[in-house]
Parts: structure tokens; C-alpha cells; sequence
């Protein structure tokens, strides 16, 4: 059983996750209205992900016989100045999400919660992975520069991107 104190953390980090899937559609909408659709394939993969992270959050805390309360999320911007101001900020956004997850972690453990901090640490090790991605894409826009022909190619690498089985929470 969740003690209270966790499971209104656990709640917060649902809607946290919906945020984040919000944040990438609505970076998603902006690539496809820039005629950008491999960038907006990445971000959509990318909100699918997100909501695969919070229905882990959702089924953890049926299975400890919790109760999931689902709270208004908050808007997200629609603009941003470039692709590369579009990956910086995802970039940014994954950071803060690392420190909410390692804030669960250090709650869990003042709680002495074992099964919650076990459930927590594939959320620690994929958010390794989830800045390292989006810190690449930044990396490669650097690299990129104004270069029109290397946004195109760029855009055609990143229409590659697949949803992986992980993510659907399999
Ligand atoms: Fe659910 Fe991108 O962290």
C-alpha cells in the first residue's frame, strides 16, 4: 500500500508525464506547420512516449492498491524561434523531469517504500536516456547551423524514428 504522502507524489508525476506528452504534440504541431514532418514524427513518437511513462505510474500505483486522481494539465507554449530553440527546450524539459523522478526516489526512501523505489529506477535510467536524445539532436542542429540542405537531411534521419516496445510499456 502507498502511504499518502506517495501516492499524491506518484499522482503528481502522472500528471507531469501528460504535461511532457502535451509538450511534445504541441512541439509535433509546430514542426508540421513548418513543413518539417521527420522532426514532427521524432516529437510524436516522443508523446507517445510520454504517455507510456505515465500509464507505468498509473497501473504502479492500481497495482499498490492506490487510487490514480488525474489533474487539469497546463497549457503548453505553440512558438518557438527555431528548430534548434524547439530541441533546447526539450532538452531542458527532460532535465527537470530527471529531478522530479530523483525527488520520488528520495521521498521513497524516507518512506522506506522498497517496492516504490525499485519501480522508480527504470524512470532514473530512462531519463539517461531520454536527455542523452534530445541533447543529440541539439548537438546536430549545432552542427547544422543555417545550412538548409542539412536541416532537409536532418529531417529525413529523424522520420525514422519508431516507437519502441519499451515505451508502449510492454
Ligand atoms: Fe517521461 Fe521524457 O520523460
Amino acid at each position: 500500500m502507498l502511504s499518502d504522502k506517495m501516492q499524491v507524489a506518484m499522482n503528481k508525476q502522472i500528471n507531469a508525464e501528460l504535461h511532457s506528452a502535451y509538450i511534445y504534440l504541441a512541439m509535433a504541431a509546430y514542426f508540421e506547420a513548418e513543413n518539417l514532418s521527420g522532426f514532427g514524427n521524432w516529437m510524436r513518437i516522443q508523446a507517445q512516449e510520454e504517455l507510456g511513462h505515465a500509464m507505468r505510474f498509473f497501473d504502479f500505483i492500481n497495482e499498490r492498491l492506490g487510487r490514480v486522481i488525474l489533474e487539469p494539465i497546463e497549457a503548453v507554449p505553440a512558438e518557438w524561434d527555431s528548430p534548434l530553440a524547439v530541441f533546447e527546450a526539450a532538452y531542458k524539459h527532460e532535465q527537470k523531469i530527471s529531478g522530479l523522478i530523483h525527488d520520488l526516489v528520495n521521498l521513497a526512501l524516507e518512506e522506506k517504500d522498497h517496492s516504490t523505489n525499485s519501480f522508480l529506477q527504470w524512470f532514473v535510467d530512462e531519463q539517461v536516456e531520454e536527455e542523452a536524445s534530445a541533447d543529440a539532436v541539439v548537438q546536430q542542429l549545432r552542427l547544422v547551423g543555417d545550412s538548409g540542405y542539412g536541416l532537409f537531411v536532418l529531417d529525413r534521419e529523424l522520420g525514422q524514428r519508431q516507437l519502441g516496445a519499451e515505451a508502449e510499456g510492454e
